[in-house]
């Protein structure tokens, strides 16, 4: 699984010169699908030029903390909020010393101190300046609040020393990376999604449907998938390619997504609710277009069978995730959705003029029962890969309860 394939990766460059490999780390992530914006130190300037790191990138880079231009166009709080993930490489003696000590004195030392998303370092550095006490202790504060190092390698060093030091080559930074955006955490799961709109007929060439892109169960389908869950994505018609290793099954209409459903939910460890299913369907469509002779014309609908609420009100049902998607009073009407539908969980957005549907950035309110967490604006891709670690954290949990 090319588990990097639309990950944002923010890819910081401190000053060393093990700079230059840095360009190549950007071409290499941008070939495996991943999209990359740079962040370089003022030291990095001297060793690679920000003009470099542009063109291999395609997006402007960012240097200033307090950039007037940037801010318009994508401030450190936004950077923050875009990556999935940091990757400091190559990572100084210094910059590491400055980000163990909590200092924000510039952009790239910020962003990884208000990071949510995990943090990445490859050190490259002098054998000495490594192995001195100093750097020593850096590392294990670093790694105790929880960044992550990659290497350093042991071999050749620029400075013609040998020993340990040397930056991760290009590709092995690429491969550990992409390894930790897998997870094991529903390993060996069966998952059913649903995602998307429905499409009811009124005639041959009308329908009633709504503004859903599926652009959030899909994502939420690809995540369970690199968490090892065995992923049936049943969606209904959408512009968006399926995520690859999830078996998809495309439906039009609220029946038969819920037939759909039901044949695959016997085995299903976990159930998840992310269509936006059409509430009313026409109780009888018209076999012929109708035309438009009248001034007023009369559907009579009629509702469509709730999937989440036939899923949850089974004998033995999976865990079983809803979505909420209200215009207001929000928490409130999730959590009666939670109790009133028997949910696991309900995973609420707001809905509305540019807000929730069609759009790239979401956010969420997660409540289960005795407990609910926010989960603030980001892309619905890195929401849906935090849902699917709550889901699982969840559904462990529940089934530990239960085995005792
Ligand atoms: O009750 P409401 O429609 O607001 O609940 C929304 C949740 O129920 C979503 O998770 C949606 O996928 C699911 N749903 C369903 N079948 C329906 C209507 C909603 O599965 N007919």
């Amino acid at each position: 699984m090319n588990s990097l394939l639309g990950k944002r990766i923010l890819l910081g460059v401190s000053g060393g010169i093990a700079a230059y490999k840095s360009a190549d780390l950007v071409r290499k992530l941008r070939e495996r699908g991943a999209d990359a914006r740079v962040v370089m130190t003022r030291s990095a300037c001297e060793f690679i030029t920000p003009l470099t790191m542009q063109a291999v990138s395609g997006k402007p880079v960012h240097v200033e903390l307090l950039d007037y231009k940037a801010e318009g166009a994508m401030g450190h709080i936004d950077l923050a909020r875009w990556a999935d993930m940091i990757l400091v490489a190559p990572a100084s003696a210094n910059f590491m010393s400055r980000v163990a000590q909590g200092q924000a004195d510039d952009l790239l030392s910020t962003l990884c101190l208000a990071a949510s998303v995990p943090v990445i370092m490859a050190p490259a550095m002098n054998q000495q300046m490594w192995l001195n006490p100093a750097t020593q202790r850096n590392v294990a504060l670093l790694k105790d609040y929880q960044v992550t190092l990659l290497g350093p390698g042991v071999g050749d060093q620029a400075c013609g020393e040998t020993g340990p030091g040397r930056m991760l080559e290009p590709l092995e930074l690429i491969d550990a990376l992409a390894k930790s955006f897998l997870s094991d955490r529903m390993s060996g799961l069966k998952v059913v999604v649903t995602a998307g709109p429905t499409r009811e007929a009124i005639d041959p060439v009308r329908y009633i449907s709504n503004r859903s892109s599926g652009r959030m169960g899909y994502a939420v389908a690809r995540a369970a998938s690199e968490a090892g869950g065995h992923v049936v994505l049943v969606s209904g018609p959408t512009a968006i390619d399926p995520p690859e290793h999830v078996r998809h099954c495309p439906v039009i209409t609220a029946a038969e997504m819920h037939n759909s459903v039901m044949a695959e939910i016997d085995d299903a460890a976990i159930f998840i609710a992310a269509a936006a299913v059409a509430d009313y369907r026409c109780n009888q469509a018209a076999d012929k277009k109708i035309k438009k002779d009248n001034d007023e014309l009369e559907l009579l609908l009629k509702k469509t069978p709730d999937i989440l609420a036939a899923v949850a009100n089974r004998k033995l049902p999976p865990f079983t995730v809803g979505f909420a998607a209200e215009t207001h009073s929000l928490s409130d009407y999730a959590q009666q959705k939670l109790i009133n539908k028997k949910l696991d969980m309900v995973a609420a957005n707001q809905v509305g003029e540019n807000q929730g549907f069609d759009t790239k950035d979401n956010e969420l309110e997660v409540f289960w029962s005795g407990g609910g967490v926010r989960l603030e604006r980001a892309p619905k891709e890195k929401l849906a890969r935090q849902l699917i670690h709550l889901i699982a954290n969840r559904y462990h949990e529940k089934n530990t309860a239960q085995a005792h």
